[in-house]
């Protein structure tokens, strides 16, 4: 079976309590389960996983350049500064989905730049948890 990294980033372990009118009310466990069923039904062994720490997460992305492990990623507030998390990405051959639970093109100005998306395969925002699910399915699709 594909294994299939879902990588989170700062202040999404909070999910559920973390401004409810933006993220929703499910929480992360909810979001992780999610992933894992859909997974199950796309034939994905899923590993989801959660930091605060940039560093944290550029090691895992070098794990995932190494081992050619697909990753949907959403990389949250790096996604807009974190050059070396751009960095990391772009060394990798495998394909990896930005996602975001809100649209962030639709928020504050700070939020219209992804300093990733340019060495990301395709971008995925606006639609909640929903947002995941789509981009495990583009991955399963991506062969
Ligand atoms: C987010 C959007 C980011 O702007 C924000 O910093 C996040 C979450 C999203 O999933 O909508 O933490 O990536």
């Amino acid at each position: 079976m594909k294994l299939v990294y879902v990588l989170n980033g700062p202040n999404l372990s909070r999910l559920g309590t973390r401004e409810p009118d933006v993220y929703g009310a499910e929480t992360f466990a909810d979001l992780a389960e999610l992933c894992r069923e859909t997974g199950r039904e796309l034939g994905l062994s899923v590993e989801v996983r959660q930091t605060d720490d940039e560093a944290e997460m550029v090691g895992w992305l070098h794990e995932a350049a190494d081992g050619k492990i697909p990753v949907v990623l959403n990389p949250a507030a790096f996604t807009h500064y974190s050059y070396a998390l751009r960095d990391a990405i772009a060394q990798r051959t495998a394909p990896l989905v930005e996602v975001h639970i809100s649209n962030p093109a639709a928020r504050e100005e700070f939020r219209h730049t992804s300093v990733v998306a340019a060495v990301a395969t395709g971008t995925i925002a606006g639609f909640g948890l929903t947002s995941y699910v789509l981009a495990l399915r583009a991955v399963a699709d991506a062969g």
